[in-house]
């Protein structure tokens, strides 16, 4: 029976060790939850990295054995390889580069390498997990070459990609020493995901003008094998974060965040610590509205939750040190002996205190510099049930392409946003409910698992394309 090998940097599981004894966490990630239908089943496989640093061959021995019973197989990584391929190359170059953020791209040639050798690494494991008729789906722009890799050996096999960030405009793009390398690595798929039309825009005006490929409306032509260019908007599992509201365990801290936020409107906003999120002018324009809008003191909460991630790369550092330090200025500035106006969290939290989160918060504020799609703006429109609660969305997230009914505003200018959460806070309630009903609707129909079916089924279709045009 042929099998769907999917292919991500990070396996959908979290490995602890304490004491010399592993524990292994299954992701809550969208993308595990998603892709769980799929290689939970038969003999298909997740290839990916644990995310924990092991050199010691018996305990690599022992975690791939305990992987294997759930379908997933590591690809182990060394202490320079994350060093050098995980924080240089995808995350100094790829990230701020597909992000808009050149100035905090730093090429490093040496990182480059690692990040060819690592790729070559992943590509090799799918080698020799692969069987004819097999489908092989690879994920993100930390394996941007793997697609090609794969196809060097295997010219028959069925391969796609999908690029969960942003794919930036190619005068952008063209400034990395290596783009043509990167583009052919992606062209090796035989479909390219996106999420938002743009990003394809994007991705064959780079494809045209730096590889002078031919391209038809969003096919490609490359050596005589017809590739596909397409967007694909990825949902979330909008059931589940629907029926947590339910969850007695929820239930429980809704409760005790309502008596402890008694007669205070909550302004949430929860984000991975990242330069693309807009925190700190989010943060400026809270700051700007309590200062020109002293009604509201002591009336609202910025509840903010900012969940560690890659705090090894320096512009990570960095921004870490300037939020603390910006949140210190705004509580201290505005406080009084009974409110503070920023709860703020760097932290992860389990899912079902996130789930009260996103059920007492009055309104949601999700204003990323660029982001490719963005999750939390939907989980949070999926919560809410009873059709209240405002979303105020950045116009450069993916999801703002869906959710139009959010109240859209530039991450940049913090005077809209200002205004932005003065509508939130007094919207009258027909309107937010109304508002609400449609994202709702699109969030329901457009899931996870429509996501993967479709893209599934135009793999298939491109195959078919590919076979007719010979
Ligand atoms: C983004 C990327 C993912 C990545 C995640 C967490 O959502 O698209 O590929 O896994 O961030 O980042 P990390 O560097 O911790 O894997």
């Amino acid at each position: 029976m042929s099998k769907t090998i999917i292919v991500s940097n990070r396996l959908p599981v979290k490995i602890t060790e304490e004491n010399g004894t592993l524990s292994f966490i299954p992701s809550e990630g969208g993308l595990a939850t998603g892709l769980g239908s799929i290689y939970k089943e038969g003999n298909n496989i997740w290839l990916g990295w644990p995310g924990i640093n092991i050199e010691d061959l018996a305990k690599q021995n022992e975690i791939r054995e305990q992987l294997k019973a759930m379908n997933l197989i590591p690809i182990f990584l060394d202490e320079e390889e994350i060093k050098r391929y995980y924080e240089g190359f995808s995350n100094e170059v790829l990230w701020p580069i597909f992000h808009y953020l050149s100035t905090y791209a730093n090429y490093d040639y040496q990182n480059w390498l690692s990040y060819v050798q690592v790729n070559q690494k992943f590509a090799d494991a799918i080698l020799s997990s692969l069987e004819p008729g097999d489908t092989v789906w690879v994920h993100d722009y930390q394996l941007l070459l793997v697609p090609g890799l794969v196809r060097l050996k295997q010219p028959e096999v069925s391969i796609a990609f999908f690029n969960h960030i942003p794919f930036p405009s190619q005068e952008l793009f063209r400034l990395i020493p290596w783009r043509k390398e990167l583009l052919l690595g992606m062209l090796g798929a035989d479909l390219i995901g996106f999420h938002t039309f743009d990003d394809v825009r994007h991705f064959l005006s780079a494809a045209t003008h730096l590889l002078s490929i031919h391209t038809d409306a969003n096919r490609l032509r490359v050596e005589n094998r017809i590739v596909l260019a397409e967007p694909f908007p990825m949902g979330m599992d909008s059931d589940k974060f629907s029926k947590l509201g339910a969850n007695p365990e929820v239930i429980e801290h809704i409760n005790s965040f309502r008596q402890n936020f008694e007669g205070k409107r909550i302004i949430l906003s929860i984000d991975r610590l990242d330069y693309s999120k807009g925190i700190i002018q989010r943060l400026n324009a809270f700051e700007l509205l309590l200062e020109k809008n002293s009604e509201y003191i002591e009336k609202i909460i910025l509840y903010m939750i900012v969940v560690p991630s890659r705090d090894t790369v320096p512009q990570y550092k960095l921004l870490k040190d300037e939020i603390d330090r910006l949140v210190g200025n705004i509580n201290a500035r505005f406080r009084t002996f009974e409110w503070h106006p920023i709860a703020y969290f760097y932290h992860g939290y389990p899912i079902e205190i996130i789930s009260a989160l996103y059920n007492i918060a009055d309104v949601c504020l999700v204003t990323p510099m660029r982001d490719g799609m963005n999750l939390v703006s939907k989980e949070y429109v999926a919560s809410r049930n009873d059709n209240t609660g405002v979303l105020i969305l950045s116009e450069l997230a993916g999801a703002s392409k869906e959710l139009n009914d959010a109240l859209l505003v530039n991450p940049n200018n913090i005077s809209e946003i200002r205004k932005a959460l003065i509508t939130a806070l007094n919207m009258p309630e027909e309107e937010m409910r109304e508002r609400m009903k449609a994202m709702r609707n699109v969030v329901f129909k457009f899931n996870i698992k429509h996501w993967v079916k479709i893209f599934m089924n135009r793999l298939e279709d491109v195959k078919r394309i590919q076979r007719n045009s010979m």
